[in-house]
């Protein structure tokens, strides 16, 4: 099977395609042909190897000390399942998939296999193959932030960050809260987080977010430009901060920043569940959350998708096809 690795850390260039042996499913696994993948800024990040402040050492432990030691990049995809083994019941061949392989990666490949209680579901029927690709990396994000945060109807919430991955899909799953939503991103991005759901849009150019005359329940910042301290007149005092971008001491703390406060500031991811996939799905299948797409890439392409994100001005999705 044809596949993307990266042997070193760097630039867009360390990407290569290669043949490697295509995969057998175990007993409870089932084997996916891709149709469709991302590259997210997160397999920007570890390609480049370039983790927010602090968390250098710790990675470098998690992903390899001086090169990768997962080759294969590639966090989310939609295909269809080729084979399984004896023992998977939920799924069989022919379903269309879509699938999270999270921190563990390897969707840059033709095939994949997964284990049928992971985190999968069933495609979303209005979706097409690269929509469905991208719904799982900004949209579980963006679910577990906004879920930790109470979200209800008529809270007031800021996206800082708002037309990329997480924030296209931060707005519509506010939306699907009844959220009242401030969108912030550049002007040219203004009619395209409107579409998706935002009631106010600002351009942080032009307008210094954190002296805004008006309060948040909820701050979600997908930037890394936001904190306790600069958000302290436009959080209200029983506000939720959720930090997407932290730095590793800012993590550690984020628990000790809401003690004795009635603002809570939350910052470590979670782990995906596949009840979270399948709530996205059919988020998707009623018509309330469509993954944002930028550009479509053939594999082939994948250092000219990797150079886009790394421009950091990408619009929702970056899709590669196989
Ligand atoms: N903690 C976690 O579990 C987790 C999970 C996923 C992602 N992340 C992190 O979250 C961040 C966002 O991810 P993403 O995939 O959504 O990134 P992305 O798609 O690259 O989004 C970047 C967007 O941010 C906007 N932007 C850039 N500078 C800005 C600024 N100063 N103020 C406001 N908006 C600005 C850009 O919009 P304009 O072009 O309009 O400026 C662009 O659309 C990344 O750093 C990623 O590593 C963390």
């Amino acid at each position: 099977m044809r596949a993307a690795i990266y042997k070193s850390y760097g630039p867009p260039d360390v990407l290569q395609i290669v043949d490697l042996p295509k995969p057998t499913p175990k007993n409870n696994e089932v084997l996916i042909k891709l149709h469709a993948t991302t590259v997210t800024s997160g397999d920007a990040r570890l390609r480049a190897f370039n983790l927010p402040p602090g968390f250098s050492q710790i990675g470098r432990l998690i992903f390899g000390i001086s090169r990768p030691r997962n080759q294969i990049l590639g966090s989310e995809l939609s295909g269809v399942i080729e084979a399984v083994g004896q023992g998977v019941t939920k799924f069989k061949p022919g379903d269309e998939v879509i699938a999270f392989s999270d921190a563990k990666m390897g969707c840059y490949a033709e095939f994949k296999t997964f284990p049928e209680t992971g985190t999968l579901a069933h495609k979303p029927e209005t979706l097409s193959h690269q929509q469905a690709a991208a719904v799982c990396f900004g949209g579980t994000t963006s679910l577990s932030f906004l879920r930790r945060a109470n979200i209800k109807s008529g809270d007031r919430i800021l996206i800082n960050g708002a037309s990329g991955s997480v924030g296209t899909a931060a707005i519509q799953l506010a939306k699907h809260f009844k959220a009242e939503i401030t969108a912030v991103c550049s002007s040219p991005n203004h009619a395209l987080v409107q579409s998706l759901g935002a009631d106010h849009m600002i351009d942080y150019r032009t307008t210094k977010i954190t002296e805004l005359p008006v309060q948040f329940d909820i701050i979600l910042d997908c930037v890394g430009s936001l904190n306790t301290q600069n958000t302290r007149s436009i959080l209200r005092p029983s506000g939720r901060l959720l930090l997407i971008v932290v730095s590793f001491r800012d993590l550690l703390a984020a628990p000790f920043q809401s003690i004795g406060s009635s603002k809570k500031v939350i910052a470590t991811p979670v782990i995906t569940k596949p009840e979270d996939i399948r709530f996205l799905a059919e988020l998707a299948d009623r018509g309330e959350f469509t993954p944002v797409i930028d550009q479509t890439f053939p594999l082939d392409q994948i250092a000219a998708a990797h150079a886009l994100v790394d421009s950091g001005r990408k619009k929702g999705n970056v899709i590669i096809t196989f």
